[in-house]
């Protein structure tokens, strides 16, 4: 078998990768339970890529549902070294408006109640560096083939992760935006912090869905917005991937 070129986890609106070819479906078991789904093992520029849909087949999962530890393990356990996380976000800074692509720099951990790391239980206890919590090289890697492929990427920016399901108030997003905070999600953690613990190169595509409660002029945030926001940013990135494998 090839060694695994790279590893991604699709969000809301990406729940396959179309150009994936020669699939086959892996089922895992993992000492934290089943993934979100089965793994799909297939071929992309010639190089052998992983797939998992982090919602779920159908989205069936809300953010704090999801087994981020065993879609990590699955991943490492069928040869992941790096692992690009697509997730969709609501834009804080005036930069991060509707459809922006980004690569965030930072995240800060808002999220509550979920099982955030593989060590304990009787087992070893390690406290990983997380000063920086995205892997150099992968995020210099996605930004390189953005260029090279003409798509317009943000470097930089802090995800502000929120437990969800639903969206915040505009009081919380003024709060995120005071410490620092450009984009907010809910996947984004323990989702880094589980993959430095394993050892993997983990970086994010951030995809911009909607302004975050009280910053555009919208009355509210609507799902229709949110997947049409997404659907067009999110077209852009089969040529960012393809370029990242060429
Ligand atoms: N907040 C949190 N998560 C999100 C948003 C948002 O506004 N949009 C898409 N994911």
């Amino acid at each position: 078998m090839s060694d695994i070129a790279l590893a991604v986890i699709g969000g809301t609106g990406v729940y396959k990768l179309a150009e994936l070819e020669g699939i086959e479906r892996r089922l895992v078991d993992t000492p934290f339970g089943a993934p979100s789904d089965a793994v799909v093992d297939g071929w992309l520029n010639g190089r052998r890529v992983l797939f998992l849909a982090r919602h779920g087949e159908g989205h069936a999962l809300c953010p704090h549902e999801i087994n981020y530890r065993a879609n990590l393990w699955a991943l490492k356990s069928l040869g992941a070294k790096s692992v690009l996380a697509i997730n969709s976000v609501g834009g804080i800074s005036d930069n991060m408006g509707p459809k922006v692509l980004a690569v965030p720099d930072q995240i800060i951990d808002y999220t509550w109640g979920r099982a955030h790391t593989c060590f304990g239980a009787g087992g070893t206890v390690e406290h990983v560096d997380m000063g920086e919590p995205y892997d150099a090289a992968l995020r210099a890697r996605i930004l390189a083939a953005a260029a090279a492929a003409g798509v317009a990427m943000v470097d930089g920016g802090c995800y502000g992760a929120t437990q969800g399901p639903r969206l915040e108030t505009a009081a919380e997003i003024r709060r995120l935006h005071r410490d620092g905070c450009d984009l907010v999600g809910m996947t984004g953690m323990p989702e880094a912090g589980l993959a430095r613990e394993l050892g993997l190169a983990y970086a994010c595509i951030a995809v911009v869905a909607n302004w975050a409660a009280g910053r555009g002029d919208a009355a509210e945030i609507t799902l229709e917005e949110v997947l049409a926001n997404m659907a067009e940013a999110t077209a852009q990135l089969p040529a960012v991937l393809a370029a990242m494998l060429g």
